[in-house]
C-alpha cells in the first residue's frame, strides 16, 4: 500500500452555509491531480448541507474539525465520534493547536479522542506542532515526539493506517510565515523516523504526514516536494477555490 497524497483543506470558523457550498462545489468540479485525495475539513454546521447538496467528486472526501471524546451524554453544544461515523463522514482533525490552546486540549485527553474516533470508525488527522519558543531552543523534535508518544502511540500498528499526520509549526500558522522546505523536511523525516522505531518500516513507509502553516500556491509545490511531505493541512489559502486548486495541482511525484 503506498501511502496517500493529501491537499486537505481547514476552513476553521469560516464561510456562511451558502458560501461554503459554493466553495465545495468549485473545489469539487475543478480540474484536479486525481492522485490527491482533497479533504474539505468544513464546519460542523456545514457537513451535511455540502454532503447533500454539492456534487462531491471522487477523490474528495470530508472532515470535521473536532469531536468529543464520549460517545453521547450531558454535553451540551459538544459533538461525538458517532454522530459523525452516522452521517458517514470519514475523517476528522484532532489537535490542531488552536484547540490545543483555546480549548485547553491537552495530549492525554486528545489520546482519547482519537481512540473514541477510531472506535466509531472515523479516520484522524493528528495534528502536532511546536511554538516558537520551542523552536528556537532546538526543542521541537522533542516536543512532537512527545506530543505523538502521550496521543497517538498507544495505538496498534493496524489502527495507525487510519491515522494522518499534520506537522504544523504554531509560528507558522496564519501568520504567512512558512516554513523552509529544509525544515519541513526535517521534522518530517524525524517524524518517520519515530513511526519506524515505534511500529517498524511498513506503518513509517504508509503513513501520510502533511506539513501545515501558511501553505499557498507559490509555496506548495517546493513543500510538496520534499520526500517526506506528503501534502498539506491548509488554512488560509483553502477559503480560495482557486488557490486551493493551485496546491491540490502542487504534486510533483506520485504517491510513494
Ligand atoms: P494556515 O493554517 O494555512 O492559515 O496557516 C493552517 C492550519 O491551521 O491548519
Amino acid at each position: 500500500m503506498a501511502r496517500k497524497l493529501i491537499a486537505a483543506g481547514n476552513w476553521k470558523m469560516n464561510t456562511t452555509i451558502d458560501e461554503g457550498i459554493t466553495l465545495a462545489q468549485r473545489v469539487s468540479s475543478a480540474d484536479r491531480n486525481k492522485n490527491v485525495l482533497t479533504i474539505l475539513a468544513v464546519p460542523f454546521t456545514h457537513l451535511f448541507p455540502v454532503m447533500k447538496k454539492v456534487k462531491i467528486s471522487s477523490g474528495v472526501k470530508l472532515a470535521a474539525q473536532n469531536c468529543h471524546h464520549k460517545t453521547s451524554g450531558a454535553f451540551t453544544g459538544e459533538i461525538s465520534p458517532a454522530m459523525l461515523a452516522g452521517m458517514k463522514i470519514p475523517y476528522v482533525v484532532i489537535g490542531h493547536s488552536e484547540r490545543r490552546e483555546y480549548n485547553h486540549e491537552d495530549n492525554a485527553l486528545l489520546a482519547l479522542k482519537v481512540r473514541a474516533a477510531l472506535d466509531a470508525g472515523l479516520k484522524v488527522i493528528f495534528c502536532c506542532g511546536e511554538a516558537l519558543d520551542i523552536r528556537k531552543s532546538r526543542g521541537h523534535v522533542a516536543h512532537v515526539k512527545n506530543q505523538l508518544t502521550d496521543s497517538l502511540f498507544m495505538l496498534s500498528a493496524s489502527e495507525m493506517k487510519n491515522i494522518v499526520i499534520a506537522y504544523e509549526p504554531i509560528w507558522a500558522i496564519g501568520t504567512g510565515e512558512t516554513a523552509t522546505p529544509a525544515q519541513a523536511q526535517e521534522m518530517h523525516l524525524a517524524i518517520r523516523e519515530m513511526l519506524r522505531k515505534k511500529y517498524g518500516k511498513r506503518v513509517a513507509d504508509n503513513t501520510s504526514i502533511l506539513y501545515g502553516g501558511s501553505v499557498k500556491g507559490s509555496n506548495a509545490a517546493e513543500l510538496f516536494g520534499q520526500p517526506d511531505v506528503d501534502g498539506g493541512l491548509v488554512g488560509g489559502a483553502s477559503l480560495s477555490a482557486d488557490e486551493f486548486v493551485t496546491i491540490i495541482n502542487s504534486f510533483g511525484r506520485k504517491a510513494v
